[in-house]
């Protein structure tokens, strides 16, 4: 939610902040701005709208200057507007603030300070801290900041410039991310590395609490207290080519099309001969072979992820496990405590629920590992443990690469869990991790159907139009699976509702007759996962009941089944053969094509849909 940069150095800030937003666009586009110093005055341009606004602004009315900071905005207070966009400036226009997150004690603070005589300009929470700092400013910009740090209430990550300083960009963070890009006679700050990989790969993590200050040549970093802290420097293994869309015609079509190396570099990474490890663990495996229990608790796709990831538990570790959503498990008295491992699954680990999860999590006294894909996230620095997908980054809204990695995590810590605890056989643990070294390819295989833009998934999202129109837009999706491959129809369901905006839904095949059913006549569309499995007959059924009231059918069907050419089914998606419990990780891949192309066929934005926010860092 809201990207923030700055920039300190020899270029001009407005090219590098504007640079530094187009990755963090994802984060939140419904305004935008910049500020910069310049000839000792604070110069501010800001845009409703997307980026691409503003860089028109920016062609005509340039702003000089070589340090200045920037925001990409996803509203919470106040309506998208030019007035509400960032950055936001004290009374005199001395100093100018950007802010992600939300200040939860502002409307207090602000009848203060307009009792002091402070003019307000925007609606939102943040232009508290611009007016805060303005009081506390007495010719040492870090001291206000510190100030006004203290009496802030909620979250924030921010980046202050004031024109008496043009030597500076000061920043400081609480439960809002916020890194140091370190340059050679520059230095930056972004919500997340993928703002400043295009200048360097050298980056520090900020912890909460803490006010950072950089100048061209240096970074320095204090706690609340003023005490000064050194932190490590950190060197990204992240290639800029990986944040930019190489030839695909989207983000998120790229990063499906990732899938395959992903994965294959994730099973590289973790399988050494016949043994899985996972060697920065930090959590011994004496430790993990006495839980009693695990808790899977994550967000959207997340989830999703971490629901298959109970069916690989509870089958491969025979352990009580059990999947819940973040902001369910944060709110009621979850039953966890030392004997409990709680697993946090995240791609961006910043996602504001699941942070709060796990730190539920642990005062309880339970083990925390968490799954992220952001190296340094909140999230991972918080955990005991933590597995990094290292998917590279996800740009798209919609996730999609980051999902099928923390399935292949999922799987490897699974079958790790059992070798140790030895809840299989050795047997059947050699047969599984020779099914799961298959996958990689048959992924690329199956991927390599869709390589060109008119293959069959196209053409179904076309035929969908086309009778979307024809039923007066009353059609929609359906979505329907079982046993691990149920929380595949949720993200089918999920990804088509979040960048094709129809309706769709995910349900448990079994569950049809308890009330779904009803929803059949000829208007849905619906997607049967029916790829061979231990309830591959009851699938069946469940789509002569559909055909029996007249709904459309695609279905999922392993290759080379003949049985289902006999069904009277609509559209088939093969996937390769592959053992049930691994079948997930090659359903997502058709599924998120299937929702791109129909979104694409609607001209949707796909890589920015309507009213989401990447990382939701907000409650
Ligand atoms: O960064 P996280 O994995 O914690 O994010 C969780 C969800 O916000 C995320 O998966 C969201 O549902 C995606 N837009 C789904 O495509």
């Amino acid at each position: 939610m809201c990207g923030i940069v700055g920039y300190i150095g020899p270029r001009k800030a407005q090219d590098v902040l504007l640079k530094g937003l187009s990755r963090l666009e994802y984060r939140g586009y419904d305004s935008a701005g910049i500020a910069a110093i310049s000839s000792h005055a604070v110069e501010m341009v800001k845009r409703k709208g997307k980026l691409k606004v503003l860089y028109e602004e920016l062609e005509t009315h340039p702003i000089k200057g070589n340090v200045g900071i920037g925001h990409t905005r996803w509203a919470t207070h106040g309506v998208p507007s030019d007035a509400n966009a960032h950055p936001h400036l004290d009374c005199k226009a001395r100093l100018a603030v950007v802010h992600n997150g939300i200040i939860e004690n502002y409307s207090e603070l602000k009848d203060g300070l307009i009792k002091e005589g402070h003019k307000f300009r925007s609606e939102t929470d943040t232009e508290v801290i611009s007016h805060l700092i303005e009081k506390f400013y007495h010719g040492n910009l870090e001291a206000a900041v510190h100030k006004a740090a203290r009496l802030l209430k909620g979250t924030y990550a921010i980046a202050v410039i004031h024109k008496d300083e043009p030597d500076k960009v000061v920043g400081a963070r609480l439960d809002s991310p916020l890194i140091v890009g370190v340059g050679k006679g520059e230095n930056f700050l972004a919500s997340d590395a993928t703002a400043v990989l295009d200048y360097t790969k050298n980056v520090i993590y900020l912890d909460n609490n803490q006010v950072i200050t950089i100048t061209r040549n240096k970074v320095t970093v204090k706690e609340m207290s003023g005490r000064t802290v050194r932190k490590p420097v950190t060197r990204l293994k992240w290639d800029v080519s990986q944040a930019e869309k190489g030839g695909y015609s989207h983000f998120m079509l790229k990063e499906i099309f990732e899938q395959g190396d992903i994965l294959a570099k994730i099973l590289d990474e973790r399988i050494k001969g016949q043994k899985i490890v996972f060697e920065q663990l930090k959590i011994r495996g004496v430790a993990l072979k006495k839980f009693k229990r695990a808790a899977i608790v994550a967000c959207g796709t997340a989830y999703h992820a971490g629901l298959a990831g109970k069916y690989m538990i509870e089958e491969l570790v025979k352990m009580p496990c059990w999947t819940d959503t973040s902001s369910e498990f944060r709110y009621r008295d979850p039953i966890v405590d030392k004997d409990t491992l709680v697993i946090i699954v995240s791609q961006s680990g910043e996602t504001a629920d699941s942070l709060a999860a796990l730190r539920e999590a642990k005062k309880k006294g339970a083990t925390v590992v968490s799954i992220c894909n952001v190296l340094g996230s909140s999230i991972a620095r918080e955990s005991d443990g933590v597995i990094y997908t290292h998917a590279g980054p996800e740009i798209a809204v919609a996730s999609t690469k980051a999902y099928t990695a923390q399935l292949a995590i999922f799987y490897l810590f699974t079958l790790y869990l059992a070798a140790l605890r030895k809840t299989i056989p050795n047997s059947r643990y050699a047969y599984l991790l020779k099914e799961l070294k298959k996958v990689p390819a048959l992924a690329q295989q199956l991927l390599s159907e869709y390589k060109s833009e008119y293959n069959s998934l196209a053409a179904y999202a076309q035929e969908f139009k086309r009778y979307y129109i024809k039923q007066h837009n009353k059609s929609y999706f359906l979505y329907l699976g079982r046993n691990i491959n149920y929380p595949n129809a949720l993200e089918g369901a999920l990804k088509l509702k979040e960048i094709a905006y129809i309706s769709a839904e995910g349900y448990p095949a079994g569950e049809m007759k308890h009330g779904p059913i009803a929803l059949i006549d000829e208007n849905p569309w619906v997607v049967c996962i029916a790829t061979q499995s231990a309830t591959y007959d009851k699938m069946l059924s469940n789509i002569q009941e559909i055909k029996a009231r007249n709904g459309i059918i695609i279905a999922v069907a392993t290759e080379g089944d003949k049985e289902l050419i006999h069904q009277n089914i609509n559209y088939i998606i093969e996937i390769p053969k592959i053992d049930e419990l691994f079948s997930p990780l090659l359903v997502a891949i058709p599924l998120q094509l299937l929702a791109y192309y129909v979104s694409k066929e609607f001209g949707h934005d796909i890589d920015q849909p309507r009213n989401l926010a990447k990382s939701v860092t907000v409650e």
